[in-house]
């Protein structure tokens, strides 16, 4: 750490915790209501906000320069990694991206399974980053602190997972933390304005939507000599199902979310679908598909059809088709077509810093507080069920999901410890879990 920047950074927190607390002292009752509504942010009395991050690959080190961006009285603190590559290049990045803002020192990064545990500790806010295995532990134990959240999507790899981050979501109600998913279009105003617009009756009545999150693959990091396989699997977590849930769970879970919301927040009642792995054929791409095709289907009787793929040399399309009795509208491209033609062209905010803007408006009381709890647990169960039907084929209903006592936590969080076997399930043969 360069100890003059160091010392600049503590005149600068010195002046600005005295300007915050002669700020709150004359503010207004309706502000000093909400205030007094959150658990203090300011835990050593200053006026920082100390945030910590958990996991610092590309997502977490965006969302620490997010969050830094959000408030000028945030400060990077603690980091939290499985690996100490990923700590000291991060750290070095963010001290050069943000000098005055990032005061982590070396003492202040912690690495191993149980990384999380001393990040939460030091800070105010977590950003939690990691990859979606962890998430539930991760959630329960900054809610225990009593920490601020923000969590990026998904939230479990397994419905025993999302039933955990569902509880613990409740708790962080009764504690008065907020909670911010990382499904970052539920904040981007194009969207917000034209799932207004289709609740408003734009396009009539809605009769069915469909998902296409059509890519190619993503990295693949090679296996080093003496690795076990443990290890291996921890750094290529995004190809093993109990870690990334699969690209269903991890990537597709972003479209699904938007036939939730479309739904307002109302879950499937059933899904059935098809899927494999064509050209993901051997077992150094662990045991994921390439391919998803599932049908959902509501109470009222819509349907929502979501296709995702990830093969290379292939028509590549993201976006959100919503199907009404008047019209149509592209929830990415923020346009209706039909009777009452309309698209988006206002000034708009990265989706990635409205989140963090809006949480951290909530944290300091400028705002409602926020639990986005409810919805990004089923979400992540609905991106789960579709994986499960199409893992399984067969028809899968939303209670059955519910209540399902599938885990795929392994034996023990050892580098040395047997790694969960790498089998790719069979449709018709593979059974998913169902509670009797
Ligand atoms: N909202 C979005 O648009 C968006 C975009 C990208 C990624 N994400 C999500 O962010 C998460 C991370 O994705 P990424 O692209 O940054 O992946 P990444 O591989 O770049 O980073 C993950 C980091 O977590 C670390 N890690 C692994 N196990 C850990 C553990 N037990 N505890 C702490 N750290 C651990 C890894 O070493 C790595 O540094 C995923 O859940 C992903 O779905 C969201």
């Amino acid at each position: 750490m360069n100890p003059d920047t160091s010392k600049m950074t503590h005149d600068d927190d010195a002046s600005n915790r005295r300007q915050f607390l002669k700020s709150a002292a004359t503010a207004g009752t309706a502000a000093a209501t909400m205030l007094a509504s959150v658990p203090r942010v300011h835990a050593d009395g200053s006026d920082q906000i100390r945030v910590g991050l958990i996991g610092c690959g590309g997502r977490g080190r965006g969302a620490a320069l997010n969050a830094m961006d959000a408030d000028p009285r945030v400060r990077l603190v603690a980091l939290g990694d499985l690996f100490e590559e990923s700590l000291s290049s991060a750290r070095q990045q963010m001290r050069q991206q943000r000098p005055e803002q990032v005061t982590v020192t070396e003492d202040d990064c912690f690495s191993g399974f149980d990384n999380f545990q001393a990040v939460i500790e030091q800070s105010d806010v977590v950003l939690l980053t990691a990859p979606p295995h962890y998430r539930p532990d991760h959630i329960e134990a900054a809610v225990a602190a009593g920490k601020h959240i923000f969590c990026e999507k998904p939230v479990a790899t397994d419905p025993v997972g999302v039933a955990r981050v569902r509880q613990a979501c409740q708790k962080a109600d009764e504690k008065g933390l907020n909670v911010v998913s990382g499904l970052c279009w539920r904040y981007d105003q194009g969207v917000r304005e034209t799932m207004d617009r289709i609740f408003a009756g734009q396009i009539g009545k809605v009769i069915s939507s469909q998902a296409n999150y059509l890519t190619g693959p993503v990295w693949i990091r090679p296996r080093r000599p003496d690795e076990s396989e443990m290890h291996y699997q921890c750094r290529n977590w995004y190809y093993f199902n109990w870690l990334s849930g699969d690209h269903i769970v991890e990537q597709f879970i972003h479209s699904l979310d938007k036939a939730m919301w479309l739904h307002h927040d109302q879950p499937p009642v059933m899904a059935y679908g098809m899927g494999g792995r064509m050209l993901r054929s051997d077992l150094t791409q662990g045991d994921i598909y390439d391919s998803f095709a599932v049908v959902y289907e509501w109470a009222d009787g819509t349907r929502t059809h979501a296709y995702t793929r990830q093969i290379r040399g292939c028509m590549n399309q993201t976006e959100d088709f919503v199907y009404g009795s008047e019209g149509k509208a592209l929830l990415l491209k923020h346009s209706i077509d039909g009777a009452d033609p309309w698209k988006f062209d206002g000034p708009k905010l990265s989706m990635y810093q409205q989140e963090h803007n809006e949480l951290f408006e909530a944290v300091l009381g400028k705002r409602p507080r926020i639990n986005n709890g409810g919805y990004m647990c089923d979400s992540t169960l609905m991106a789960i069920l579709g994986r499960e039907v199409c893992y399984s084929g067969q028809l899968i209903t939303w209670e059955q999901a519910v209540s399902s006592p599938q885990d795929l936590r392994p034996e023990s969080y050892d580098f040395d410890a047997p790694a969960p076997e790498v089998k790719v399930p069979k449709p018709g043969v593979y059974k998913f879990p169902v509670s009797v």
